[in-house]
């Protein structure tokens, strides 16, 4: 894949739009995770010391129409701190002539945050008559949002259409990453998919199998193919409708671990009653929350002979201790053989970062996606529209 990056781009006085992904997670209006505002800023700094007039698009949330609670006043706050003594302003509406107004005052090596992108009916529709709006206010766009490249929205997908196009940092990092993960890992490649629920994850896992050397199924999910072996799961949640679809992924996949042993329990309100039961020894009114001790290790021992890890979803219900035994175990080993240099350790996706940073393991992997949906739509083989917009010619 070669994707034009920032190097091709003399940015110099001229105006930047820069769509980011500063969707970051708020609790009543104050941010509580900054990671990917701060994996933003190289891009914002490289445009900045060229002198660029760097305009920033992003969302923040699903809102239908304009929502107060989703405007973008206190991540323009963060920004300002976290670029200060760059001056950064904040537009506080998303279209219209103030917009026109705020970028015609913007100096080179100024920044402008513009208001939630989605306030705007057109972003998501992909809308022909925004797009030319969003184009008339640059002179070239910047895409550094990996994590919204699945949105054929305006910000995302259209404006690049009619703009010279070029990926940030992060977007390129990003796809380094993958790439060497799922196109060119050192093998064995070793895959571990959690998570609740196997629906959701069924495209990833029939992509995963051809071509990963094992794959390692884990969490919830894993309930619905020992069902579909014919394993007794007591109580645990499973989801009946798949139990054909899991059968015909077992029967395709040559190199598939599943659980061995588990940690049950009749209640999640009740963890202390837990116990450690073999696949054989589920009682009907148990419930499946975690991986036993003897997979976890036999995880760890196939894991040590693998060079490359690719992970998406807890193993088990790692809010409520000790269902997160398996997963800290699995990712602390994982982080142990990244740091001694024989594992190339990626992860990404939904849930899986507050997994691994539970886990104390989240610093040593190799790298961490600060994608969800777009994470999952990668390793499921479908072609991202924002990449595909970035891969176009402009002429
Ligand atoms: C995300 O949080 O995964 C991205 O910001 C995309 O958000 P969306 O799912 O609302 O498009």
């Amino acid at each position: 894949m070669h994707l034009p990056t920032l190097e091709l781009l003399n940015a110099s006085n001229k105006r930047i739009l820069v769509r980011l992904d500063l969707n970051l997670p708020l609790y009543q209006g104050k941010i509580t995770d900054l990671t990917r505002l701060q994996k933003s800023l190289p891009t914002i700094r490289e445009l900045v010391a060229q002198n660029a007039k760097v305009i920033i698009l992003t969302h923040l949330g699903r809102p239908k129409g304009i929502e107060k609670s989703l405007s973008l006043a206190p991540i323009a706050d963060a920004l300002r701190e976290a670029l200060a003594p760059t001056p950064v302003f904040f537009c506080e509406t998303s279209q219209g002539p103030q917009v026109r107004d705020a970028i015609d005052a913007l100096q080179g090596g100024q920044v402008l945050l513009i208001e939630n992108i989605r306030f705007v009916e057109g972003e998501e529709k992909n809308d022909p008559v925004f797009i030319q709006e969003l184009a008339s206010w640059g002179d070239a766009y910047v895409n550094d949002a990996f994590s919204t490249a699945h949105r054929a929205h305006a910000s995302t997908e259209g404006i690049a259409h009619f703009l010279p196009h070029y990926a940030g940092r992060l977007m390129e990092a990003e796809i380094k990453a993958l790439t060497l993960a799922l196109e060119t890992p050192r093998r064995p490649l070793m895959a571990i998919v959690g998570g609740s629920k196997i629906s959701t994850k069924l495209p990833l896992l029939e992509n995963l199998i051809s071509k990963v050397d094992l794959l390692v199924i884990g969490g919830g999910m894993a309930n619905t193919l020992l069902a579909a072996k014919g394993v007794n799961i007591g109580g645990s949640l499973y989801e009946p409708d798949l139990l054909k679809a899991a059968q015909s992924l077992l029967k395709n996949a040559p190199a598939i671990l599943l659980p061995e042993d588990v940690v049950v329990a009749q209640d999640l309100n009740n963890p202390l009653s837990y116990d450690v039961r073999a696949l054989t020894e589920i009682q009907a009114n148990e419930k499946i929350f975690d991986l036993g001790p003897c997979t976890c290790t036999l995880i760890l021992e196939k894991m040590a002979k693998c060079h490359t890890l690719l992970w998406n979803g807890p193993l088990g219900v790692f809010e409520v201790p000790p269902f997160d035994q398996a997963t800290n175990q699995v990712a602390q080993g994982a982080a142990r053989l990244t740091r001694d240099g024989s594992l190339t350790s990626i992860a990404g996706g939904g849930d899986t970062l507050a997994a691994l940073s539970h886990a104390g393991a989240l610093q040593d992997f190799t790298y961490v996606s600060t994608a969800g949906g777009a994470f999952l739509e990668w390793i499921e083989g479908k072609t991202l529209p924002g990449i595909a917009a970035l891969l176009q010619p402009f002429d």
